[in-house]
């Protein structure tokens, strides 16, 4: 809901501003500079924050910069000690996109794959759907895994050669097991299933659906990851993003990373989903390299953000 979105950004923009100085205990004043998301996301929301940032930088008379989603999620890898060393390597899971990035330094970012459909997050929200349960159907689908068998139901992993990944072929493919329920011809469209016995089946069995759904979707994830790492020889790696509050994915990340020998590192819970740390974090990378933005700048629903190279 764009529009209710944006209306929410113009109510609570003041307050939350207002509270977060009142908890650290400064001033305005005591700001160095006024970092703000640019892009990308819901326009009118991205156009309250660029243009509340703007007017508090020209008030203040205090620096302005402008911080790209993206960069900033990988960057919440450096909020905390122990922190990576550089180059490392990122897997970022979100509900738009799904990226495996080289971060050569804060400032120096290059994507190496990324979704040629929906991200991971979506992958997750969309079975959820097909499901019934509501959205967003990320965390429904982990909690229900736990209890689940993840071997139970094998959905396919698409062929991608290069670093990319695909996800619209395991919706599919879970549309039509849906369909069939689980009777014959697991991933092809056959509907056999009535309305009421597509119903029970899912009643019945949504715990091994969840695991083998969620098991599937982190198995692509891991393998695109671990080849990353086999082709670019980098040992630190890092997981960023919604999706990284995942239980299965930190398990089984943490558990490869013992395998390959990777050294590896996950953001403090609060600085996965979106949050206003990982913002200011980039902020201060910016900050230090003087990288602001002119009171021109405006705000975009899609930037790039870093050298796409996928050789
Ligand atoms: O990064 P994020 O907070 O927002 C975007 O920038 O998109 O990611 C939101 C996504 C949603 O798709 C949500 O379902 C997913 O992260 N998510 C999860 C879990 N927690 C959040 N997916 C799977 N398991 C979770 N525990
Ligand atoms: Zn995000």
């Amino acid at each position: 809901m764009p529009e209710l979105a944006s209306r929410a950004h113009m109510q609570n923009i003041v307050p939350v501003v207002d509270v977060a100085i009142k908890q650290a205990g400064i001033d305005l004043k005591n700001l160095d500079a006024i970092a703000f998301t640019q892009s990308p996301g819901l326009i009118g929301s991205l156009l309250v924050g660029s243009q509340f940032a703007k007017s508090l930088a020209l008030s203040l008379n205090k620096p302005l910069i402008a911080v790209h989603h993206m960069q900033a999620h990988v960057l919440a890898n450096l909020i905390d000690d122990p922190k990576p060393d550089f180059p490392f390597l990122c897997l970022t899971v979100s509900g738009g996109h799904t990226q495996i990035v080289v971060c050569h330094s804060p400032t120096s970012l290059e994507v190496i794959g990324e979704t040629i459909d929906d991200a991971a997050g979506e992958a997750f929200d969309k079975s959820a759907k097909l499901l019934g349960l509501p959205y967003p159907g990320g965390p429904l689908i982990d909690a229900y895994a736990k209890n689940g068998d993840p071997q139970r139901f094998k959905f396919p992993e698409p062929q991608i050669a290069n670093l990319d990944f695909s996800f619209s072929g395991l919706k599919t493919s879970i549309l039509y097991f849906l369909q069939n329920a689980g009777k014959s011809n697991l991933f092809k469209e056959e509907f056999t299933a009535t309305p009421l016995e597509k119903q029970e089946f899912i009643t019945q069995n949504l715990s091994d659906i969840c695991a083998s759904i969620q098991g599937r979707i982190v198995s692509i994830l891991i393998n695109k990851l671990k080849k990353a790492t086999v082709q670019t020889g980098i040992r630190d790696v890092c997981l960023a993003g919604g999706v990284s509050a995942n239980s299965g994915l930190r398990k089984t990340f943490e558990e490869t990373g013992k395998q390959m020998g990777w050294n590896t590192f996950i953001p403090a819970f609060a600085y996965c989903t979106d949050n206003a740390a990982m913002i200011a974090i980039t902020g201060y990378y910016k900050y230090m390299e003087k990288q602001f933005a002119d009171l021109s700048v405006s705000a975009s629903a899609r930037a790039s953000w870093a050298v796409t190279d996928k050789s």
